[in-house]
């Protein structure tokens, strides 16, 4: 039976250590570090991931400031807040969450936020930034899950990843994070041929796809160590239940170590978030 990493006791780390930084950067400039939220419309899934993530910075100290908008909110009036939240000097993260209504072009709205308080890491310089190893903000999920690797296996050099899924949001970045961890690094997809086969020889999987259950026990090399960063919602028996893009109770006997969902990545990317917020916040301060 594999090793659990847990999520939950992990973020609980992050986070008192941001809520110990924030004291320290309130002492040190005066002011209290703030994060802009922006919800456009009333996806379910959204609001929640809005709310944990509004909670949670004031737990930590952060001043959040969410702002709702219609779903039919022009692009225009949507970049109008944008500009407004890069000039606020009170602001120093703004996270527009996605995904958007399919009339605003969600490319065009992230790279309208201004790089040094983009804390989601998805503006194209901060793409840029970690694609060439430079400084800059990381996606908070990959961030996430890279601390939990290194926590669960040390030093990660000449192991083998596999990423399965190539968003913008979570597999690109992940590839180039493991890679500058000295990773061999493949990616798969929906079109990789025979993916089973390539996921066998990972060292470290990483499901990051959407598709509940998916990774199945054979997909898995024995020993693996197994990050899930799917959330999928599915109703059961009218209940609302959580399944990540790994088949837990199976891929359970053969793995080494593997995140559960809920309480594995979800947590790790909401404290990463923050931390995120306090370095931007760093970062501006004269
Ligand atoms: N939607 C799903 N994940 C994320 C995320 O990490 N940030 C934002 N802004 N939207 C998301």
């Amino acid at each position: 039976m594999a090793q659990i990493i847990d999520g939950k006791k992990a973020s609980a780390k992050l986070l008192s250590q941001v809520a110990g930084d924030v004291i320290e950067f309130k002492a040190k400039h005066g002011i209290t570090p703030g994060l802009a939220v922006v919800l456009v419309g009333d996806d379910p899934a959204s609001q929640v991931y809005v709310r944990n993530k509004v909670q949670r910075a004031e737990q930590v100290g952060i001043r959040s400031i969410e702002h709702r908008l219609d779903a039919n909110v022009s692009q225009a009036e949507l970049n109008a807040l944008v500009d407004e939240l890069n000039a606020n000097p009170d602001v120093h993260g703004i996270l527009v969450q996605l995904p958007l209504p399919g009339h605003l072009d969600e490319d065009r709205i992230v790279d309208a936020i201004a790089p040094s308080k983009d804390v989601d890491g998805f503006h194209s310089l901060n793409v840029a930034a970690l694609a060439t190893g430079k400084p800059g903000l990381v996606p908070c999920t990959p961030q996430g899950s890279m601390t939990m690797l290194s926590e669960t296996l040390g030093d990660l050099t000449g192991l083998h990843a596999v990423v399965i899924g190539r968003s913008n949001i979570v597999g690109k970045p992940m590839a180039a994070l493991l890679l500058q961890a000295n990773c061999t690094v493949t990616m798969v997809h929906s079109r990789t041929r025979d993916i089973a086969s390539v996921c066998r020889q990972a060292d470290i999987l990483v499901a990051a796809v959407g598709v509940p259950k998916l990774v199945k026990a054979d997909w898995v090399k024995p020993g693996a160590t197994v990050i899930d960063v799917g959330i999928n919602v599915e109703i059961i028996d009218g209940a609302r239940k959580l399944f990540g893009d790994v088949d837990f109770a199976s891929v359970s006997e053969v793995a080494g170590a593997i995140t559960p969902v809920p309480g594995g990545v979800g947590p790790m990317t909401i404290a990463n978030l923050l931390a995120n917020t306090l370095q931007a916040a760093e970062s501006q301060m004269p």
